[in-house]
């Protein structure tokens, strides 16, 4: 890609380490230097006049950025407020909801760790209930996902929370359809898109979801700390910061209560999201055909990743290319010992492996759960690791032309114990409870 072919003697565009093979920008990419200087510019700004920035122009300064990424995301400016990062915006959502006692809250058993403990807790607190919708994986159809959740649907369903692409499995789920099949049952979404923006077109204004909230600092590029969250006007009433700040008294008239409490949280660091109108500048304008060609490319690399893991594995693609964007998935068999997490964040030991070993950045996820007894088979690594770096453009620390699209996701799946039925996924559907532990990922 052009920005990686930069001349010898200017900065290189990324700031990636070119000892290592990079395959996992889904999880925390990095940030390319133009936009990390636009921040820096920012920063600048702030500490040379506190006061005039802080006082006088970042709400200004705020609105436009707001703006920019508004029309990117296709929604009005006045329905979308900066957040920190997604988990935030669930959050935020959910711990502002009340709920009756016996309320059915609908989650698929792919959702992000995370965002499953934010509903695990909202559901705790109000007495209500988590219905946990099983989606295969892997899949032949999106429609599978659709018959999947609506399955999970009862009188009693208030809420959902999907995921528009999963973390662990790296697909994207037919949102429009699901949101709407909800509506249709009287049922609310709260998608959690922490990776779309940027990997998928967005036009929230028309998709219906009750809320939504996206990174920027996942496929947009911007700096970390730049999320957005989105909220159809007639819930905006009900959904409050976690932050409780000046917004709520204030006797402001000319912009809304939802404006006024989500612009002002407290002092903090707002380059990040001051940052998002560059980050879509200049990733932007990185391909002749902007960013309908940038998506285009990163999925055309990923699935052709897929390709050439598939073979190495001899596997066929677990799911259809129509639900792949810039994240592929493959299962891998378990391994006989268990492992502990090392993290706050899952580290499984073959992705440590391939990280000390190959000099190969990779997540690999345990899903739904750390298998029972294990954890995915090392037997085989080598074949694996030839075809990852295959992906990565030679071996560690020759240029590497192309970073974009090849976030590989390897998903080391639950031990399939005796006959159908009896594994601990075939549990956790009867019980209606989760695995423990549970696997965070990322
Ligand atoms: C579906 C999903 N939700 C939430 C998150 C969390 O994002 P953040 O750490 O920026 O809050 C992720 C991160 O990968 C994710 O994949």
């Amino acid at each position: 890609m052009n920005a990686a072919a930069a001349h010898p003697s200017e900065p290189p565009f990324w700031l990636l380490d070119p000892q290592v093979v990079f395959l996992n920008h889904g999880s925390f990419g990095s940030c390319p230097r133009p936009v990390l200087d636009c921040q820096r510019a920012w920063r600048d700004r702030l500490e040379r006049e506190p006061i005039q920035f802080f006082v006088r122009d970042l709400e200004g300064l705020l609105d436009a950025a707001r703006a920019s990424l508004a029309r990117f995301v296709g929604a009005d400016p006045a329905n979308l407020v900066f957040v920190p990062n997604a988990t935030a915006g669930v959050n935020t959502v959910l711990r502002s909801l009340r709920f009756r006692r016996g309320d059915e809250l609908l989650v698929t058993d792919h959702e992000y760790n995370a965002c499953r403990n934010a509903l695990d807790y909202v559901a705790g607190r109000e007495r209500a209930r988590v219905v946990v919708a099983p989606v295969p994986f892997p899949l032949h159809h999106a429609d599978e996902v659709l018959e999947a959740v609506l399955a999970g649907v009862t009188a009693r369903t208030r809420l959902a929370l999907l995921d528009h692409v999963t973390s662990q499995t790296g697909l994207v789920l037919p949102i429009d359809r699901l949101v709407r099949a909800l509506a249709d049952r009287g049922v609310e979404t709260l998608v959690d898109g922490a990776h779309a923006p940027g990997m998928v077109p967005l036009t929230l204004e028309t998709l219906g979801a009750a809320a939504y909230t996206g990174n920027a600092h996942k496929w947009l590029c911007a700096p970390k700390g730049a999320a957005f969250l989105y909220v159809r006007p007639d819930w905006q009433p009900r959904v409050r910061p976690l932050i409780i700040s000046h917004g709520a008294n204030s006797p402001r008239k000319e912009r809304s209560r939802f404006l006024l409490e989500f612009g002002w949280t407290g002092t903090g660091d707002p380059s990040a999201a001051l940052s998002v109108p560059k980050a879509l500048e200049v990733m932007g304008g990185l391909l002749p055909d902007g960013w309908p060609g940038l998506m285009a490319r990163n999925r055309q690399l990923a699935l052709e990743a897929r390709r050439i893991l598939c073979r190495a594995i001899d596997q066929p693609a677990p799911a259809p290319a129509e639900m792949i964007g810039a994240l592929a998935a493959l299962p891998l068999p378990d391994a006989p010992e268990t492992a502990a997490p090392k993290s706050p964040l899952y580290l499984d030991p073959l992705q440590e492996a391939l990280r000390a070993g190959e000099g190969i950045e990779v997540p690999v996820i345990p899903w739904p759960a750390p298998p029972a007894a294990g954890v995915a088979d090392l037997g085989t690594s080598v074949q694996r690791a030839f075809a990852l770096r295959a992906i990565g453009g030679g071996s560690a620390g020759q240029a590497r032309p192309r970073f974009w699209g090849r976030d590989v996701r390897l998903v080391a799946r639950e031990r399939v114990q005796g006959a159908k039925g009896q594994g601990p996924r075939a549990k956790f559907k009867a019980q209606g409870k989760r695995p423990v532990p549970a696997a965070p990922a990322r």
